[in-house]
């Protein structure tokens, strides 16, 4: 009879601490298949044949030895991911922000210049400006809503990578992906696109020449405000230096998170028409409120990016997030609006399926001079939306007492 560890771990001869830890373990293949994934939270996989263990520590991609090289459960987000980007395959990360940095890095190398839009996420902004300009890679920065001078930037600066994302924060601006990837392709320039806001129910990047496709999953992918992840979406040849990568850094996403992950996406589609939906329906409303200034949503025929969006995004939709300014509100009024919302949660992040309200004053424009922030039309009396999958009625009436409590 074959050796069988198993039997021989768990044997009444062994003590009982050994029988504790091993009883119940590395059951044989059953005859079954659960109906969903399941979370595989082992670091380390056994096989019966060592030959095949070599294999797999050889690098066979189908096989497992240990999860910061792969995971079976982060394996399944990311088919799915994948599938749904319209990308040969994808890789998960432990966080937006390690996605950003890693997808980053497996483009540059030493002297490489990157040219990046200048309304950036303020991380990945601090991350090419403050982190890869200490090791010698420039970040030239250019307004990519501006074609002509991104592609005067393009021809001057040669870039190795252009970075951008597809809806910017918080004035809604949608870039141009196709035209972006135009340039990129004219001058043999790695694209990258963070479209964590963007998720591919809204628009696939990679379909008009993305090559590096980058989602916060903490955002409308998990959509439940309890995960921490990221993924970047992708070809072959570039997962495997991006895997290469995090093998190394270890910036990995762990089973768990992955699992919850696999689960949310699933109610992706459903949700995000949801949030679409009420979005349009509550910047609608906020356009009619005499109390409210501009509104940016390019859902709004008068939002300078509408005709791009209509382009990119077809009938889909455009997008759950709105910013506004609440008429005259100071500093001080518009921390009375945050503190009267009933329904509407106060906090920072977008993309769950509860509406959010962020002041970008206060977060994720907080170290921008005021002077600075007022030119680019993000002065004090702007506020962040995500909007969620309640009743657009009761976000609607939250919103117009909320306001109406700000300057009372
Ligand atoms: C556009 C964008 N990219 C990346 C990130 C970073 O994601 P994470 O917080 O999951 O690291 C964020 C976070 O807010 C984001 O808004």
């Amino acid at each position: 009879m074959a050796h069988d560890p198993t039997t021989s771990r768990t044997s009444p001869d062994r003590g009982l601490a050994t029988r504790a830890v091993h009883t119940g373990e590395r059951p044989p293949q059953p005859q079954f298949r659960p109906t969903v994934t399941p979370i595989y939270p082992g670091s380390t996989y056994v096989y019966d044949d060592i030959e095949v263990m070599d294999a797999a520590l050889a690098g066979d991609e189908t096989k497992y030895v240990y999860t910061r090289y792969g995971n079976p459960t982060t394996t399944a987000l990311e088919e799915v991911i994948a599938n749904l980007e319209g990308t040969a395959t994808a890789i998960g990360f432990a966080s937006g922000m390690a996605a950003v940095h890693t997808a980053i890095i497996s483009s540059i190398g030493p002297g490489s210049t990157i040219l990046a839009t200048r309304d950036l996420y303020g991380h990945t902004f601090a991350t090419l400006q403050d982190h890869f300009s200490t090791w010698g890679v420039k970040t030239e920065l250019v307004d990519f809503l501006d074609l002509e001078a991104t592609a005067a930037a393009i021809d001057e600066y040669s870039p190795d990578l252009i970075v951008c994302e597809t809806i910017t924060n918080p004035l809604m601006k949608v870039t141009d992906v196709p035209a972006i990837a135009r340039l990129a392709r004219d001058a043999d320039a790695t694209l990258l696109v963070d479209s964590t806001f963007t998720p591919p129910v809204l628009y696939r990047p990679a379909d008009d020449g993305a090559h590096l496709v980058v989602h916060s999953m903490t955002k409308y992918i998990a959509g439940h405000g309890d995960v921490t992840g990221g993924i970047v979406a992708t070809s072959r040849m570039r997962r495997r230096q991006l895997g290469d990568m995090a093998k190394l850094n270890g910036s990995v996403l762990g089973p768990f998170e992955a699992w919850l992950a696999l689960r949310g996406v699933k109610t992706l589609p459903l949700r995000y028409k949801q949030q679409c939906q009420n979005a349009l329906t509550v910047a609608q409303a906020l356009e009619a409120n005499p109390r409210v200034g501009l509104v940016n949503y390019p859902g709004l025929e008068g939002h300078a990016s509408h005709a791009t969006a209509k382009r990119l995004f077809g009938d889909r939709g455009y997008g759950a997030m709105i910013s506004f300014t609440i008429k005259d509100a100071t500093k001080e009024d518009v921390f009375n609006y945050l503190e009267a919302l009933e329904l509407i949660i106060p906090a920072t992040s977008l993309g769950d399926i509860y509406t959010l309200s962020l002041y970008p004053a206060m977060a994720s424009h907080r170290s921008m001079p005021l002077e600075d922030r007022e030119q680019i039309g993000i002065g004090d009396d702007l506020v962040r939306l995500s909007v969620g999958i309640e009743d657009a009625g009761d976000i609607i009436a939250d919103l117009e007492q909320a306001i109406r409590r700000a300057s009372a």
